[in-house]
Order: C-alpha cells, then structure tokens, then sequence
C-alpha cells in the first residue's frame, strides 16, 4: 500500500473511469464503512469533476498526476475495455490493489499481463464479476454442493436486453470493447458458469449480427463443458428487448430456477416432492457484497475468497475463444 494512515482507517479507494457503472460503484462504496472514495480519475474532466463533488475527494484526468497526489489503497477501473490493461498495470506497478469491471481486458494476452503484474507487486487484480456476489447464485453453489439437485447435467443462463441504444457508443466499437454482447454480457454468463460447475474445458459459439447490423456481435449462444461434464447453455442478445435474466440448473435429483425479475425467491424443483420457493433476502445487493468482498480480500481477511486472478484470467480465455468463433459466424455489420 502506499499509504502510510493507520491500518484501522478506511481503505482509501480511487475511481478511473467515471461513468454509469461508477455512480453504482459510488453507491455501493456509501455502505461500507471499510472502504472511502479518495480520487475520481476521467479522460473527461469534467465527469471527473461531477463525480469527485459528490464522493467529496479530488478529480484528475491525469492517471500519473493522480497516483503522485493521492495516497491510494486500491483502485476501481471502469472506463471502457480497451483501456483496462494499461491503467490496471500501472497502477498494480505502484503496489496499490485493482478491482477491474468486466471484461477485465479485450484479450487474453492483456488479462494474463494484468495477472502477472498483480503477482509481481503483490497485490490483487480482482475482476469486478458482480453476479457472483448475488446471493441468490452464492445460494444456488452451496445447494448444488450440498447434493440438493444430485450431479449437475445442465447451467443454463439468459442475459438478453435492449441494446439499441448502444449504436454510436463505445459498446458497439470493437476497437475500444473488444466485442459485442459476448464481451459485454456472456462474459458475466461465462463467469457465473466458472462459479457454479468449474472452468469450461470445453468451448463453442455461434453469433449473428441480427436486427441491430452493428460492426459487433448483438447476439450469441455460447455452449461449454466442465471437467465432471456439466453442460453450459448460455444465451445473450441486445436485440431482444422484451428482455429476460434468469438461471436454470438442472441436476440428476432436481432443478433450481432464479429469475432475476423475482429477485427474492429461488425455486427448487424436485423428482416427486413438488416446487419449494426458498427466500432469496437482498438478492439484489451484488455490488455492495462485490465491494465488501473487495476490501476483505485487500486486508487479506477475506476466510473463503469467492473470486481471483485466475478467474480474470479464465473469463478471457473463453471470450476470446467465443470471439474467434464469433468473427467467423457474424461478420461486421452483418444482418443475419
Ligand atoms: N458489472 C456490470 O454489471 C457492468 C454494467 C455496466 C458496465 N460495466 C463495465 O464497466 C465499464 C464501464 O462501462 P460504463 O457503462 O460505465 O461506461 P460509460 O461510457 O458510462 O463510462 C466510461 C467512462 O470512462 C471514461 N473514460 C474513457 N476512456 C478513459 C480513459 N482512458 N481514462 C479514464 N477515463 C476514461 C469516459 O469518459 C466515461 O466517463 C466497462 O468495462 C463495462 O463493460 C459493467
């Protein structure tokens, strides 16, 4: 760390990248007492600026000024994909502590870097897989270690929105986002599905243009095998906007279905006994649990680390496998 406060006081947290998922990141920070805004860093100074007033600590549009200014325990890097990697390394190089919003990088040689230099410097590079700090799918992991759906056969996850608006915006650039939905929503399906049945040994992809003909994938179908040979469906699309969220595990003794549109209940199905709805309290509450899991992990207090480097890591070596495929079945602004 390169502050020299007491150990007691709150970690002091920097922010790069201060657009939409920042203000949730800001939010979050509110409700841990362990953690405080100490920076707000932007390319736009001015977003900088907004977001400093309200978080009450300096703004900077310099990375180098604002490392050299601020005593920092860790940094929070939400600015668009393409720029993960450097800032990540950088500030990693300072022995200050990185969570990095997904997808941590636009490739696998830039996530496998970031790793390296965590390694190197002795610090986390934690990638900000929120999804997994719902406690509806920290539920699901201990039912299905628990026996409570015998062996898994099938995760299968939905993620599909409305991703009209994204035309114009960085999203839709790959130079700055590396892809499309699979960058921007498979990835956390990728992940969820590392959390719940192990890293995929197996990947294949199909993905079209669709409706939206942008220059990135708008939607896909990625399929994936575990080691113990759990199937992964995983579906994404902005071209659905009806819109849907949901996870589907079935097992050898029973299913259990979250819907993130009920977010309080997570329906248990079992051979012969009928459907058990279990309460499911703050299912909602992922980031706030993201961060305080953060700051546990960053005070190295954190008993049983839900999440690691290697799970940056991991993510990307799928994507990128999924990307290659993707390329080859939805070329640019393709309609399907
Ligand atoms: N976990 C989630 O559910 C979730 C949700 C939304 C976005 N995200 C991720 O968060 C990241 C940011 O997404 P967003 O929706 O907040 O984007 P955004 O466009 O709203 O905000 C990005 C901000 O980064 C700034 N920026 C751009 N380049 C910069 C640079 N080189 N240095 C400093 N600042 C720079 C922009 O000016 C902007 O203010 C992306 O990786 C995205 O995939 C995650």
């Amino acid at each position: 760390m390169t502050d020299t406060h007491s150990p007691d006081a709150p970690l002091k947290c920097a922010i790069a990248g201060c657009g939409g998922i920042a203000r949730v990141h800001l939010d979050a920070m509110k409700n841990i007492p362990d953690i405080e805004p100490a920076a707000c860093l932007d390319a736009d100074i001015a977003a900088a600026q907004q977001m400093a007033a309200q978080a009450g600590c300096p703004a900077f549009d310099d990375l180098d000024k604002m490392l050299d200014c601020v005593p920092l325990d860790c940094l929070i890097v939400s600015t668009p994909p393409a720029f993960h990697a450097d800032i990540a390394c950088k500030v990693l190089d300072r022995g200050i502590h990185v969570l990095c919003e997904k997808p941590v990088a636009i490739n696998l040689a830039q996530a496998q870097t970031m790793a390296a230099a965590a390694q190197k410097n002795g610090v986390r590079l934690i990638p900000a897989f929120c999804h997994r700090f719902a406690a509806s799918s920290a539920k699901m992991r201990d039912m299905i270690l628990q026996d409570s759906i015998g062996s898994p056969a099938l995760v299968n996850i939905l993620f599909c929105g409305d991703g009209s608006g994204l035309a114009g915006r960085w999203f839709s650039n790959r130079a700055l986002s590396g892809g499309g939905v699979i960058m921007d929503t498979l990835v956390h399906s990728i992940d969820l599905f590392h959390y719940l049945a192990g890293y995929a040994v197996e990947v294949h992809c199909t993905a079209t243009c669709g409706i939206l003909g942008l220059d990135v994938e708008d939607t896909a179908l990625v399929n994936l095998k575990s080691p113990d040979g759990v199937i992964g469906d995983l579906f994404g699309s902005w071209a659905t906007p009806s819109g849907c969220a949901r996870i589907e595990i079935m097992g050898s003794k029973g299913t259990l279905f979250f819907d993130y549109n009920i977010p309080d209940i997570l329906v248990w199905r079992r051979s012969g006994m009928g459907e058990e709805h279990i309460s499911i309290p703050s299912a909602s509450e992922r980031f706030t649990n993201q961060l305080r899991h953060f700051a546990g992990l960053v005070r190295g207090r954190a008993a049983a680390p839900v999440i690691s480097e290697r799970d940056a890591v991991e993510s990307m070596r799928v994507a990128e496998e999924c990307m290659t495929a993707a390329i080859k079945t939805a070329p640019a602004g393709s309609k399907a």
